[in-house]
């Protein structure tokens, strides 16, 4: 049977009230009573029952953090740096899969709250309803999101404190190499429209199409699975012969299109280039490997979860602050150049990169940016 309080206060001859005060480093407690009464706790392998003592100070010392689908490699990443950060507080971390769907994540806000949790990240927030924002910001612990859409500037979700990777920089870097390499012609599969990290990729995406006056590429929106990517991919590689690369919104997506391909026999890069977006470990190790967009996984949810720490431990309301994550061009083997391109602008795409990852924040909000990162890395 687990060894209780009272057992602790009863072996070391003090009340539960003394003893409680004792091992809670309390005020007022003799040193020799504190003494004693941590040698039995020690003895009798006495644990103290959080979920009492969360409902006695109202803290659980435990985070939650609401993801879309754990399964997709870069949340295993963003949970690792979260998990750090929480351990390293002291806190717990309680981990939620919402399925980009609003209903459930509200439902587990609702579980989390009743739990008592501290503070919450969310990463992929599901497209809300503003009285779904509002109950969000009512919800009376500290909030930080991430993939929040730079294009929510002038949205209410502004309001919350966030983690962004720069995927408006992203996608026109992606945009940029491919048309350097002379690729007018380009495929864009990605996930959801309503989803704000996708969403920002492909305006900066079609950003770099249009400034360098080349015509506006295809853009196919789905589901952001492996399975999703390859169906698209299998019924665009058959309906669109000129196609000559695909840019993927994430990792996930370009492995279920060079599933595709494979299948296809279509060679890559040979015949098409692609470029995901996250640079999950594996794009490493896929055949090619995988040219992408790195944004810092492990760094990104150990920052939302540091910025939560510091959000609990002021009182009171606080400014929002909006944490701008670099983003970077790996450059593997899924692409090649190709003859002839009828690209009219033709200014650098380093130049270009550097404009599109330049947004500035509104000065209302404490904003603080990553150290800019290498636009490029050979590998
Ligand atoms: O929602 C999933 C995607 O969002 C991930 O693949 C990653 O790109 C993140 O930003």
């Amino acid at each position: 049977m687990a060894i209780t309080l009272k057992d602790v206060a009863r072996e070391a001859g003090v009340n539960v009230s003394t003893a409680s005060r004792a091992l809670n480093n309390s005020f007022g407690i003799h040193v020799d009573t504190r003494k004693r009464v941590l040698e039995v706790a020690e003895r009798l392998k006495y644990r103290t029952n959080q979920v009492a003592r969360g409902l006695v100070t109202g803290q659980s010392h435990s985070i939650g953090l609401v993801i879309s689908d754990i399964r997709n490699p870069f949340f295993a990443e963003v949970a690792r740096g979260a998990e750090d950060a929480a351990f390293h507080a002291g806190r717990d971390l309680v981990l939620c899969n919402s399925d980009l769907n609003a209903e459930k994540q509200m439902r587990y806000l609702d579980w989390l709250l009743a739990k008592r949790i501290d503070g919450i990240v969310i990463n992929s927030v599901a497209p809300l309803s503003p009285a779904q924002q509002d109950q969000l910001w009512s919800a009376g612990v500290p909030i930080v999101l991430l993939n929040l859409s730079l294009a929510h500037r002038r949205s209410p979700l502004w309001r919350f404190s966030a983690a962004i990777a720069d995927n408006l920089a992203g996608g026109e870097i992606a945009g940029n190499y491919l048309i350097d390499l002379g690729h007018a012609h380009v495929l864009h599969v990605t996930g959801p429209r309503t989803h704000g990290n996708f969403a920002d990729r492909t305006i900066g995406f079609l950003n770099a199409f249009q400034r360098r006056g080349l015509p506006r590429p295809r853009v196919v929106y789905g589901e952001h699975t492996f399975g999703a990517a390859y169906q698209v991919a299998m019924q665009h590689l058959e309906a669109d012969r000129n196609m000559t690369a695909i840019f993927a919104g994430n990792d996930v997506i370009a492995f279920g299109c060079m599933r595709a391909m494979m299948e296809k026999g279509v060679r890559i890069p040979e015949d098409v280039s692609i470029v995901g977006f996250d640079n999950l470990e594996m794009s490493q190790i896929s055949s090619p490997p995988l040219t992408t967009i790195d944004q810092p996984k492990y760094e990104t949810g150990k920052a939302a979860v540091e910025m939560l720490l510091s959000m609990m431990a002021k009182d009171g309301p606080h400014e929002p602050e909006h944490r701008i994550i670099g983003v970077r061009l790996i450059e593997r083997e899924s692409c090649r150049r190709i003859a002839g391109t009828a690209v009219q602008d033709r200014r650098s795409a380093k130049h270009l990169a550097r404009d599109g990852s330049s947004h500035s924040l509104s000065a209302a909000n404490k904003s603080v940016r990553d150290k800019p990162r290498k636009h490029s890395v050979k590998e």
